[in-house]
């Protein structure tokens, strides 16, 4: 091999303070995993002798503890978008240390490649394998790995020996042009290829190789619940009531899952109903449930940007790749999550709220309108454009003193204008076609704990006025009682 192979630590020491640093992957699939831990260690040196050390990080979403929890432990983390789910860098968003731009993930890298970031300095890559002319075969997650190499002067590569050479031919890398030169993105079908299966880098930049043999350590979900099973079991159902009344097409239409429990009882909840044909997914995450349903043969293909799956079932699945040869394709997340492929596919989106307001509205992100939970990550990219974009969530939380419905939502993720049916244990509430106050009346009756109900009808029996009837002096009761008593159920009108 033409490259030098250093050690994690010399690799940190390529990496500056203030840089600008871009990371392959996506989830914890395909993130480099020791070079970052080395910056870490490196920051905590440099301020130990009163240097300052901070980076700007820049990921396809979220990481894994080594990224993003080791660097936020280090206090080593000037800036850091799209999309986290690290407990520690959470806990140092929420305090205001750490500058966090969510946005949603199609957009990072066209952003990144428009300016608005200024430079990346350096690009962390982690690769199955590499040949001497710059040819990259990526790992288990994508991300903006593409823009980030090409953006950077200097490349560094952590080679996994974990992950089999045979991984190489499962991503089809394709970066489009920028205005005004853009062109359409010709994917048709969820398989449909256009790029290569490599990402082609200048190797003069990429300035050292680190060594690696180590999983992505995902954990396998929790088993399905009896409230995740009455959510899946209900989105199954009306997907179904859908196909067989015109409201989906007879061939049916791909499907995006988010990440999670209740994302893995639906799709467990799909394979088992045999009125819902086999289907495809174009997706940003690949979780267990999706390679369980391609065994069963209920999913036949998923266009993805990360392989998002546990040690156990990765480890199962290199043995014997080849069977999935023509079932997956792992794209950057620009592509996966692309609002004009969402449109042109006609996806069935199904995402998760935090809470749901009675007209529609819907937070993802900020609990109690304040404090970031994770981000936005690629939910708005596929509700604001999908064929019909669905929202799920258990009815209430903490053991019933949060109740996912509320009066007005106190952070908007989704408007009304792009969220069409909202589901729970308790039913489904359609809300196409419907004004606010049907809207209102529909999520109240189908979707809200029968304990919550009567106060969410008392708040839209006080006002007459208006097409949305929100009684602004009341419409953070619910929230303001948890604050005061930690149960919304307390709240009186
Ligand atoms: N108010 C306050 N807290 C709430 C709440 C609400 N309305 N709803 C949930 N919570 C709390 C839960 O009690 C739980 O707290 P805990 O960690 O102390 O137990 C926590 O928030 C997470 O709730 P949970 O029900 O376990 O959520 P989840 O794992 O299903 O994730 C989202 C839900 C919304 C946070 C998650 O789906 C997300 O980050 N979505 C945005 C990104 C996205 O949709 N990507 C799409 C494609 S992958």
């Amino acid at each position: 091999m033409r490259y030098n192979i250093i050690t994690a630590e010399e690799a940190a020491m390529y990496v500056n303070h203030n840089d600008n640093v871009g990371f392959s992957g996506f989830t914890a699939s395909g993130t480099p995993k020791v070079i970052t831990v080395a910056i870490a260690n490196r920051a905590e040196a440099e301020h130990a002798a009163g240097r300052p050390f901070q980076i700007g990080i820049f990921t396809g979403a979220s990481t894994s503890d080594r990224l993003d929890g080791a660097l936020a432990r280090a206090k080593a983390i000037k800036f850091r978008t799209p999309y986290q789910s690290s407990v520690d860098l959470r806990a140092a968003i929420n305090a205001g240390e750490v500058p966090y731009f969510d946005m949603h993930l199609s957009e990072l890298a066209p952003k990144l490649r428009y300016n608005y970031f200024g430079k990346i300095d350096i690009a962390i890559i982690e690769a199955s394998s590499i040949t001497d002319d710059g040819k990259i075969y990526l790992g288990t997650g994508v991300g903006i790995a593409p823009t980030v190499c090409q953006m950077a002067d200097k490349i560094l590569i952590e080679l996994n020996a974990h992950l089999p050479k045979e991984l190489a031919g499962f991503h089809d890398i394709y970066e489009p042009l920028d205005p005004p030169y853009r062109r359409e993105i010709p994917i048709y079908t969820p398989s449909d290829r256009i790029g290569t299966p490599y990402l082609q880098v200048d190797p003069n930049k990429i300035i050292g190789v680190v060594e690696t043999n180590l999983p992505d350590g995902t954990k396998e979900f929790d088993s399905v619940n009896e409230v995740t099973m009455k959510i899946g079991k209900n989105v199954s159902d009306f997907l179904a009531s859908q196909l067989a009344n015109g409201g989906i097409p007879k061939e049916f239409l791909p499907i995006q899952s988010g990440v999670g429990n209740i994302a893995n009882a639906v799709l467990s909840c799909m394979g088992d109903n045999p009125q819902i044909p086999p289907f495809q997914m174009y997706t940003e995450v690949v979780q267990d449930s999706v390679i369980d349903l391609m065994k069963k043969g209920r999913c036949t293909f998923a266009s993805t940007c990360s392989l998002n799956i546990s040690d156990s079932l990765a480890s199962e699945l290199f043995q014997d790749l080849d069977k999935y040869r023509d079932k997956l394709v792992l794209r950057p997340s620009e592509i996966s999550n692309h609002p004009g492929m969402v449109h042109r596919l006609g996806l069935i989106s199904i995402n998760t709220a935090l809470e749901v307001d009675i007209f529609g509205n819907v937070n993802s992100t900020h609990v109690v309108g304040t404090k970031m939970m994770n981000g936005i990550g690629g939910s708005g990219d596929f509700t604001r454009n999908a064929y019909m974009s669905i929202f799920t969530c258990p009815s209430v939380n903490k053991g019933g003193k949060i109740s996912a419905i509320v009066p007005m939502v106190s952070h908007t993720d989704h408007s009304e204008h792009s969220v069409r049916v909202v589901i729970t244990e308790w039913g489904v509430a359609d809300l196409r076609g419907k004004d606010p106050r049907q809207r209102a009346e529909a999520i109240i009756e189908n979707c809200a704990h029968p304990m919550y109900r009567p106060l969410l009808r008392q708040y839209l029996e006080k006002t007459a006025n208006g097409h949305i009837p929100h009684d602004l002096s009341s419409a953070f009761a619910f929230h303001e009682e948890f604050l005061r008593s930690g149960d919304m159920s307390q709240t009186t009108f």
